[in-house]
């Protein structure tokens, strides 16, 4: 079975949740707000990761309102716990869902990893309440320009290591384009009202959204030099991340967004 490449049991876990959530919370949370996440809402957070989600989800739906946050390996951050949140260790792919249950679910970043993507989405829309929201947010992975560089060496190099990274996600099982193919796969699974926004920003060298390619590259270190990427190349590319002078595209967020049909 392809396994997840990223697993949480890393030590890089904590950044990449962290930064995750600096780059792209607020566009999660101003895209749920203008769906009218609110009040009273049943909610399901799927592959929740560090927790912040799921709780600005809990203080958005308020005590009248639930949610039920999932992972198959969750790391809550302390002092995100609440009364009405509720967390699961749960595998979206083989564990049982409830059925027509919830007004909202939501995932970021974890279809994208999974081979049984289709079917994990059909799966989502059973539990939904007809008339409920189904909105994923996943990256398009292939269109990281670099926007600016030192040179052009420091160019091709971001795109070699950033390029292996990509096959050892594709060898995992990933699909790293998954964010164009959202809402063609939410139409195949006969939901209503699709609809996609896109959200990218530049990232420049030193910042918090490059921090996210160090710890990705960290972490598959070992894989990395199997596939032929030496270690001087590995160094100086940590080290470009860290460059004010270079600036790459985010990885564009597609926010897709449907109805189950009521
Ligand atoms: C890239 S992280 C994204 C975390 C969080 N959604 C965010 O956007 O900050 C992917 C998350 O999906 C979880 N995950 C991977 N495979 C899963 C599965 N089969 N079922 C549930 N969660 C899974 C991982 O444990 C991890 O927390």
């Amino acid at each position: 079975m392809a396994e997840y490449l990223f697993d949480n049991t890393a030590a890089q876990s904590p950044d990449r949740f962290s930064a995750l959530e600096t780059c792209y919370d607020h566009v999660t949370q101003d895209n749920l707000m203008r769906l009218g996440v609110g009040v009273g809402w049943n909610c399901l957070e799927v592959g929740g990761g560090g927790g912040s989600l799921g709780t600005w989800l809990a203080d958005a739906v308020g005590p009248t309102g639930s949610v039920l946050l999932t992972d198959i390996a969750p790391k809550m951050a302390p002092g995100r716990e609440r009364e009405n949140l509720t967390v699961e260790r749960h595998d979206i792919v083989n564990d049982d869902l409830p059925e027509a249950s919830f007004d909202l679910i939501h995932s970021r970043l974890v279809l994208l990893h999974l081979p049984e993507r289709q079917q994990v989405l059909e799966r989502l829309v059973t539990a939904l309440k007809p008339g409920g929201w189904l909105v994923l947010e996943e990256f398009d992975c292939e269109w990281t320009p670099v926007l600016d560089a030192p040179n052009a060496a420091a160019r091709d190099l971001f795109n070699k290591v950033h390029g292996a990274v990509l096959q050892l996600l594709s060898e995992a099982g990933a699909d790293v384009a998954w964010g164009r193919n959202v809402q063609a796969a939410m139409t195949k699974a006969g939901l209503a009202d699709v609809s996609s926004t896109t959200y990218a920003e530049s990232w420049s060298g030193g910042s918090t959204g490059t921090s996210l390619h160090r710890v990705n590259t960290e972490q598959v270190a070992a894989q990395l030099l199997d596939a032929g990427i030496t270690q001087d190349s590995l160094q100086e590319f940590w080290t470009l991340l860290d460059d004010p002078s270079f600036v790459v595209n985010s990885y564009p967020l597609i926010t897709a967004r449907a109805r189950r049909q009521a």
